[in-house]
């Protein structure tokens, strides 16, 4: 098929709304042909099919750290294709999986010991419910059947996850079908203590009390586990205030409660550690990954757990199966392999170090848009950042889809969501393409306050 072919087959079918696409408004986006498609994509750059050249503000969806079309993946992608594309999970293995597995538990904090592979977040997070479920009741504790999520937290869009997330707008359309026996904590941002903060808040561990309400109204008897986003990704960086997570670990030991980190987002360095709880210094029950560990050219999730969880598992007759759980793609063959290529970058490169001499450019410039009209607030930690903007009541979607517009325009890859604009750039990123990109978002704001 020649590349004419091929765009003429493109805009038809995008006419005709034949690839329904995800979390997307997708009338405007068919509607809007050639520049909301993507050609290809070198470094931290997208090409679109209309030519023009964007940077890449987000790394993807914050999974491809390590720039588009590198090398060395797209090699160890081809190799293991050769090698061995695929095999059974059930009842077998392969090496790249199981090394893979060694190799995550030792990046991870101590006493997180073995990893569980799924293929995406969502996965991941299904897969660290159901494991506290079953720990508990291997243990005899089957009434701790409670799970506790947070509000505007995000943790996929399993069932599970889903129930436990709390961002209003994909949960309305489910409310009778959420999970039975799920509570959530508040929130951690309290804008009036916290706005402008750079890096941790200093105000807020109080508000990790919150566990302590719901273990009032339900009985620690009753509850599995709390899971949280270190800090919360995709409702707009939300940045954990200091003492808050040391604060939740706590509760979670004192009842009982397993605590899970959702460190889709901030695993693997974006926290200039291998994961936020490095970073910030509590060790949680589990953490789930997945993003960054294939920087994004295959797909992956998984679980690290405690030994004590899985030996709790790792009872009854050596013939049963432990955990009646998995996938037809967990530990793939080509992700495995490109893993371990992307954790050999990481680590010859040192990413976590870059990440953490990028942080203070990036903090730096995205404070400096202090003085534009429209803000809200400004807030940023590792390699994250969010620009909020006062809310226009029936005006913000249109807003929103201006900036996304004259991003384009302007050459930046925007991540919209409400009033929010996140940013997670690539970690091969210069501080003079981390002070461009910020410069011209700056431009894009002030076309947006001239029109709204
Ligand atoms: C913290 C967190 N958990 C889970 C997910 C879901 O991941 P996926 O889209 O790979 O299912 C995401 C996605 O952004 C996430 O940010």
């Amino acid at each position: 098929m020649n590349d004419l072919k091929n765009e003429s087959l493109c805009a038809l079918a995008m006419s005709e709304g034949r690839n329904w696409m995800p979390f997307t408004a997708n009338r405007l986006v068919n509607g809007r042909g050639d520049h909301r498609v993507v050609a290809s994509a070198k470094g931290p750059y997208y090409t679109m099919a209309d030519g023009r050249t964007v940077f890449d503000t987000l790394s993807g969806l914050w999974c491809t750290p390590l720039g588009h079309g590198h090398p060395r993946i797209v090699e160890a992608l081809r190799q293991q294709a050769e090698t061995l594309d695929f095999a059974p999970g059930f009842q077998m293995t392969h090496a790249p999986a199981v090394t893979l597995a060694a190799r995550i538990a030792k990046m991870a904090p101590d006493g997180l010991e073995h990893v569980f592979f799924a293929n995406s977040g969502s996965e991941a997070v299904d897969t660290a419910l159901k494991i506290a479920i079953g720990f508990h009741k291997l243990r005899g504790e089957g009434g701790r059947f409670r799970l506790i999520g947070r509000e505007r937290g995000y943790h996929g869009v399993g069932f599970g996850g889903m129930s436990v997330g709390g961002i209003v707008s994909n949960r309305k359309m489910f409310a009778t079908v959420m999970m039975p026996g799920v509570d959530h904590l508040r929130h951690p941002y309290d804008y009036a203590h916290i706005a402008f903060s750079k890096g941790q808040p200093e105000w807020g561990a109080c508000l990790a009390d919150d566990l302590e309400r719901l273990v009032a109204l339900h009985d620690a008897s009753t509850i599995a586990a709390v899971i949280v986003e270190p800090v919360q990704g995709s409702t707009g960086v939300l940045v954990p205030p200091i003492g808050y997570l040391q604060k939740l670990r706590e509760i979670c030991t004192k009842h009982g409660i397993l605590l899970i980190f959702d460190e889709v987002i901030t695993g693997f360095g974006r926290m200039g550690e291998n994961f936020a709880s490095q970073r910030f210094g509590v060790t949680p029950d589990m953490i789930t990954f997945a993003k960054a560990v294939t920087n994004g050219i295959v797909p992956m999730g998984g679980v690290i757990v405690t030994s004590e969880i899985y030996k709790t598992f790792m009872s009854g007759p050596e013939s049963a199966i432990e955990f009646a759980h998995g996938y037809t793609y967990s530990g793939h063959p080509l992700a495995a392999a490109v893993a371990h290529t992307v954790l050999d970058i990481m680590e010859e490169e040192d990413t976590n170090a870059r990440v953490r001499a990028l942080e203070p450019v990036l903090e730096e410039a995205v404070h400096a848009l202090r003085d534009l009209r429209s803000l809200k607030d400004l807030r940023n930690i590792g390699l994250t950042a969010a620009i909020e903007l006062a809310p226009l009541a029936e005006k913000s979607a249109l807003r929103s889809v201006q900036l996304f517009e004259y991003g384009l325009q302007e050459g930046v890859l925007l991540r919209v969501t409400g009033d929010t604009i996140s940013f997670g750039p690539p970690f091969i990123s210069t501080p003079d393409q981390i002070r461009e990109m910020i410069h011209k978002v700056r431009n894009v704001l002030l076309r947006c306050e001239e029109e709204f």
